[in-house]
This record gives C-alpha cells, sequence and structure tokens, in this order.
C-alpha cells in the first residue's frame, strides 16, 4: 500500500482526495518539486528548498521558507513509511493556491494552500545513461516565466508526447531559433570543444542538476560558456547531452534523426556523468 501526504495528514494513495475547486486543477495555479533520494538522503535538499520558495514567492502563494523547510520531514517520513530507506526513490512535493470559488484573482487572504506529496521507488536506467537516447527539437510554446516550475505542464507534455511519438526520450525547446532546454530537463552542447548551455534567465528553469555540474566542470578545467546554442549550429555540436533530478547526465546521441557527433557519448559528457554520479553517491557514503 502507497502511503501519499497530503495537508497535515499521511494516507493511502487511494484516500488522498482533494477538493474539485482546487486552484492547482481549475488554474495550474500551483508550484512543484522533484527531489532524489538515495540512501534515505536527498540530494542538494537546500538548493531544491530554495528554488521552492523562490517559485512560491514569484506565484505569491503564502507558503514561505519556514514552510517549505518542514517538507523536508515529510519526505523522510514518506522514504520509510513506503519501504523506501533502501536505494533510490524520488519525491514529488507540490503547493497549490488551494481551494476556493472560481476566480482568477487570489481567494481571499487564509485559504490554506494544498500541500501533496508523494514518494517513488527509483532504477536507473543503466543502458540509456551509459548508450545515450534520442531527442527531438520542438518550438517553445511556454510561457516567459519558465524559471517557476509551475504545475502548468502543457509546453513539456506536448514536447514530451511528440518525442515519444517519434521514438525519442527527450524533446529540446527552441525559442527564437536558440535551444533553451529539455522539456523536463537542462540541455548542453559541446561545440568547438565547448561547453554551452543557456543562461539562466526567466526562459529556462535554474536545474539544480545543471547547478551542480557546473561547479563540476570547474574541477576539470572545462570552460562553460552559459550562452545560447543556436538551431543552425546544433548539426556541427560534437557531444550534446540533457541533465536533470531524474535524468543525471543522458547523452543525447541522435537529433531529429540524425547522429550527434560520432553517435557515441562523447568524453566531456562521460565526464561530467562520472562526475556528477561520484558526487551523489560520494554525499551519501560519506554520511554513513
Ligand atoms: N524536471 N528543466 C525543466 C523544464 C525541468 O522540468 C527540469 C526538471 C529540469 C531539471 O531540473 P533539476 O535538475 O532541478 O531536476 C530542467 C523534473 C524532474 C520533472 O518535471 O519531473
Amino acid at each position: 500500500m502507497t502511503t501519499v501526504y497530503l495537508n497535515g495528514q499521511y494516507l493511502p494513495r487511494e484516500r488522498a482526495l482533494i477538493s474539485a475547486d482546487d486552484r492547482g486543477f481549475i488554474f495550474g495555479d500551483g508550484i512543484y518539486e522533484v527531489v532524489r533520494i538515495i540512501q534515505r538522503r536527498i540530494f542538494e535538499w537546500d538548493a531544491h528548498a530554495e528554488r521552492m520558495v523562490c517559485g512560491l514567492s514569484g506565484l505569491r502563494i503564502a507558503f514561505g521558507e519556514r514552510e517549505v523547510a518542514g517538507l523536508k520531514g515529510i519526505c523522510d517520513r514518506l522514504v520509510s513509511d513506503n519501504g523506501l530507506t533502501d536505494g533510490e526513490a524520488t519525491i514529488y512535493l507540490q503547493v497549490s493556491r488551494g481551494s476556493a470559488p472560481r476566480i482568477h484573482q487570489f481567494p481571499s487572504a487564509g485559504t490554506p494552500p494544498t500541500v501533496y506529496a508523494f514518494a517513488t521507488k527509483f532504477t536507473v536506467p543503466r543502458e540509456l545513461r551509459e548508450k545515450g537516447g534520442k531527442a527531438i527539437t520542438f518550438p517553445d510554446i511556454r510561457w516567459a516565466r519558465c524559471d517557476l516550475k509551475t504545475v502548468n505542464l502543457l509546453g513539456p507534455v506536448l514536447a514530451r508526447q511528440a518525442a515519444a511519438e517519434a521514438g525519442a526520450y527527450e524533446a529540446i525547446f527552441l525559442r527564437d531559433g536558440m535551444m533553451t532546454e529539455g522539456a523536463a530537463t537542462n540541455a548542453f552542447a559541446v561545440i568547438g570543444g565547448v561547453l554551452r548551455t543557456y543562461p539562466l534567465s526567466n526562459y529556462i528553469l535554474p536545474g539544480i542538476t545543471r547547478k551542480v555540474l557546473v561547479q563540476l566542470a570547474a574541477n576539470f578545467d572545462l570552460s562553460i560558456i552559459e550562452e545560447p546554442v543556436r538551431h543552425s549550429e546544433l548539426p556541427a555540436a560534437e557531444e550534446l547531452f540533457v541533465c536533470g533530478t531524474t535524468t543525471d547526465v543522458t547523452p543525447i546521441v541522435e537529433l531529429d534523426g540524425r547522429p550527434v557527433g560520432n553517435g557515441k557519448p562523447g568524453a566531456i559528457t562521460k565526464t561530467l556523468q562520472d562526475a556528477l554520479a561520484a558526487r551523489m553517491y560520494e554525499a551519501v557514503n560519506a554520511a554513513y
């Protein structure tokens, strides 16, 4: 039986019911996070919490730093109640503006946010990580606040569906002729030996994995330039990869039906993949 958290209670999943008036349901009016658990430890909790606080304050949802800090204990309890203390898991956390009659502007002050969380067992897809996957490009039809991790995910939903229909793993968004990020990942390319990724701005999510990779690259004297890659430059990319909490570093070896570089994961991609794995698992091992 799966136990989830909803508004102060730990419940069997089928008993976790929310109001049909919930603004998360009606307007997509909420913020979410996905965190990775390795042997009971949350990878980069502080960074996820900080991003969640920023997102909630960006939407002006009354759920601040102290309340977000309280979600950590909920994650711990979901891991133990669901027997996920060994191996890996992910936890989905969502805070919506709560339930109120449907009017666009905010409901009256004091309307409690809806807080929901669930844990899922996670198994690393080793073959995909080692051999890489396919991607397609897709127009970035999202709004102009992609830095907020809102539950409104229609752009990524349509993009991932197009990817699935094309037999691809990820869709890479293009806005104004530039690669922004993946549907649920940040994207990096190596062009002329230089690693490039879209700069932090309102057009991408400030990924936690992206942040860790930028830090790690410094250890290998790899220079990362935070500048957009043009669509027209992509055919010349030697390497391409996407990254995220559930993606780690995943090489993209085929884009829009054409091989990337020599069609195999590249050296810089592998270096960062290994460095990230070392950081994720060492951080955990050090705690024991
Ligand atoms: N997605 N960009 C987008 C649009 C994302 O949705 C995600 C994460 C990322 C990577 O961010 P991070 O490294 O912090 O996971 C980048 C999550 C995992 C999801 O929607 O399931």
